[in-house]
């Protein structure tokens, strides 16, 4: 103990206890999507005083890998071995840093893709991802590989989207008025996440943030990212097929574009296999869409505690509520042209002409929309946006911001699960000083 005071002293001393001065920390955060894993290397400054300070972590690089963890669930075997690549470059990427590695924590949190999966399946891949990590020069522990519950993930993401727009400071105890609304959409599941006005009766997740103590609602549905969603629309008209005379060949989908055939592809692997195999033909036909995509949502369900979205699940009132929409909220803005700060009306607006457009129309007109899937999915992925904030959350009026990006600095829950660990864990968000007597500071 009086070793690690006079270190800090030491340091406090020369440098009037500045953060600014202080050398850099890192770590290496992989974010195990349904489509693909990615991981960010971060670096961060570190501070004497975390009680009064909240430390925010920047990319340094990133790279990412496909399949998901998720795609692994029939075979574990190569789980952690996929995850080599991303590994390979951040040693690259920290080659300079070696004595800094032991320090430098590797964490993994797998998000929805694995959130479906059977339990058995879920720890089988996790058990491998950690024996494989166990065996690297960075600073992990089991805990440090897991799957991010939802709620959790939404978080991040607003704690992300909040810092980056310069909402959490020290001194300001942020509030319903002083901060952003995030609202993420995912392959496999989308979240919801804000201060309301009022207190929060259900789905409060406590946060500590510097000197801030605050409860933000947080709701993530699984199965409502958008490509959940395309299937679970696809098995409708399948079911409405085989309800009525249709042969298969003639079965028809709304949100697809005429002289478009559309065959789900149900896993998100080769691996797995698809229960059925059916093509579908496109019929451009937007209010059909709609009305298949509003009976994803069950707005009739019983709501147990005054205010719903949907499903029954309470969540307060959003009339007031300034939203950020990000990832393939802002990447589907972007595709159809809609401004950064949009209303819900430019969406639908934007949502009723492409699903208006034939697949030769949709291919001129869209030709900026480089990836062939996505542009055949532009009407679906609109109207299903659509349809989530409206109908879904119930929001009409509000200011809403689609974007994924905020001064060249990307909104991704990955940067917010960093800074809430870092942020809780002063082993994190304190100086290592001396590599090399960096054990003192172990307490
Ligand atoms: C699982 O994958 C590994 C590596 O790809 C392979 O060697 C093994 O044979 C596979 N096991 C099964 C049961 O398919
Ligand atoms: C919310 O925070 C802002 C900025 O700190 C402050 O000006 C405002 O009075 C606060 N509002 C409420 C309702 O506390
Ligand atoms: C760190 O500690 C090592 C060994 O105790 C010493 O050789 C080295 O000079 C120190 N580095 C700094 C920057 O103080």
């Amino acid at each position: 103990m009086p070793q690690l005071l006079a270190v800090l002293a030491l340091v406090s001393g020369a440098h009037a206890a500045s953060s600014q001065s202080l050398p850099w920390r890192y770590g290496a955060f992989i974010d195990g999507g349904s489509e693909g894993s990615r991981i960010y290397v971060m670096r961060w400054k570190p501070s004497l005083d975390p009680e009064g300070e909240i430390i925010c972590p920047e990319i340094i690089g990133d790279k990412s890998t496909a399949p998901g963890v998720a795609s692994f669930a029939l075979n574990h075997t190569g789980a952690g071995a996929s995850l080599e690549p991303l590994v390979e470059y951040t040693k690259k990427l920290m080659h300079s840093e070696r004595g800094q590695w032991a320090h430098m924590p590797l964490y993994l949190r797998a998000t929805a893709g694995m959130r479906l999966l059977f339990p058995e399946q879920r720890e089988s891949i996790l058990d491998n991802i950690r024996t494989y990590f166990r065996t690297l020069p960075f600073l992990f522990r089991d805990d440090m590989a897991s799957v991010a519950t939802g709620e959790e993930e939404g978080v991040f993401g607003w704690i992300s989207a909040n810092y980056l727009m310069g909402n959490l400071r020290p001194d300001k105890v942020p509030n319903a008025s002083s901060t952003i609304g995030s609202l993420d959409l995912g392959g496999a599941s989308a979240q919801i996440v804000f201060i309301p006005q009022k207190s929060i009766i259900q789905h409060a997740f406590p946060l500590r943030l510097g000197p801030h103590q605050l409860q933000v609602y947080s709701y993530s549905f699984l199965r409502f990212g958008i490509r959940e969603a395309a299937h679970h629309a696809a098995m409708l008209v399948i079911s409405d097929a085989l309800m009525s005379v249709q042969s298969e060949n003639s079965i028809k989908h709304p949100c697809f574009s005429k002289g478009y055939v559309y065959i789900p592809k149900f896993s998100y692997s080769d691996q797995s296999f698809a229960p059925i195999q059916v093509s579908m033909k496109g019929t451009s036909d937007f209010e059909g869409c709609e009305a298949l995509v509003k009976r994803i949502f069950d707005k009739n369900a019983p709501c147990l505690i005054e205010q719903c979205s949907f499903y029954g699940v309470y969540q307060p009132r959003v009339l007031d509520v300034k939203f950020l929409a990000f990832s393939h909220f802002a990447d589907i803005a972007g595709d159809l042209g809609v401004p950064e700060k949009g209303r819900l009306e430019d969406l639908l607006v934007a949502a009723r002409y492409v699903c208006s457009l034939s697949r030769a129309q949709l291919d001129l007109l869209f030709k900026r929309v480089q990836d062939e899937t996505i542009r055949m999915h532009l009407c679906f992925h609109a109207t299903f946006a659509v349809t989530l904030l409206h109908s879904g959350y119930g929001i009409e009026e509000n200011d809403i911001l689609f974007k994924s990006n905020h001064n060249g600095q990307p909104i991704d829950w990955a940067v917010g699960a960093m800074m809430y660990a870092i942020n809780q864990d002063n082993k994190l968000s304190r100086p290592l000083v001396n590599v090399s007597t960096a054990h003192v500071l172990d307490v």
